[in-house]
């Protein structure tokens, strides 16, 4: 992920992501569908924040809770607090590998270039945990690159798939084939798959409601 230093207002340095200046539009787009009847989402891996600031500000029927592994939870406060809106609440500390995670009351799930970083394990936490946070109506949106039928579908992801598992065994881009299995066995049936900029996806699960 490239970054960049940015000069805030008030002279703090925050880290920024031009992955993230490129893809929020994309995704703000599949979220405007996904989240239409959502009041509260809970962010896994909110990174530098910059997603979190501009959903909330875009979408501001929401409140939007990001979170953090604990380590990188300061400047993503940081940012919050100089760019927030008033949705947009503190962040929290959560590892997916919690059990159970903080009592956050969500109706959606969303988490961006996350699951290729967590080992496998982890990802089956991912899902443990919204199948254990989402009531009926629930919704689950991933953005990031994945594989189908077992095939990558860009060179370049399969190049990133190769740089990410040489760095760290336990990660690597994800089978969506895997994905969609875990998510329906907390509950989730699969309700869009939108094509995003540079081989990426976003993906929206949704628990059907009681019936
Ligand atoms: C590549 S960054 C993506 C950050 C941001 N969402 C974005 O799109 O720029 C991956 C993020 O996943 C977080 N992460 C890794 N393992 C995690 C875990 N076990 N639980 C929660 N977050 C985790 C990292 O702290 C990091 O912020």
């Amino acid at each position: 992920m490239a970054c960049i230093a940015t000069l805030s207002q008030t002279r703090a340095v925050l880290t920024s992501s031009e992955a993230c200046e490129r893809n929020k539009g994309p995704i703000l787009g599949v979220l405007k569908v996904a989240l239409a009847a959502s009041r509260r989402v809970l962010e896994i891996g909110s990174g530098t924040g910059q997603h979190a600031v501009h959903f909330a500000a875009n979408l501001p029927q929401l409140l939007w809770q990001p979170s953090e592994l604990r380590e990188h939870l300061a400047p993503l406060a940081e940012r919050i607090a100089l760019e927030g809106t008033r949705n947009l609440l503190p962040p929290i500390a959560l590892d997916v590998r919690d059990d159970p995670w903080p009592a956050v009351p969500a109706d959606a799930l969303f988490s961006a270039n996350t699951l290729h970083i967590m080992s496998w394990q982890e990802v089956q936490q991912f899902f443990r945990g919204a199948g254990a946070l989402l009531a009926a109506g629930g919704v689950v949106c991933v953005y990031g690159p994945f594989r189908y039928g077992g095939r990558h579908t860009s060179d370049s992801n399969a190049a990133f798939d190769a740089y990410l598992k040489a760095r760290d065994a336990r990660s690597g881009v994800r089978d969506f084939e895997a994905l969609d299995e875990l998510a329906r066995a907390h509950g989730f049936e699969s309700i869009a798959d939108d094509p995003m900029p540079a081989n990426n996806r976003t993906l929206v699960w949704r628990r059907p409601a009681a019936r």
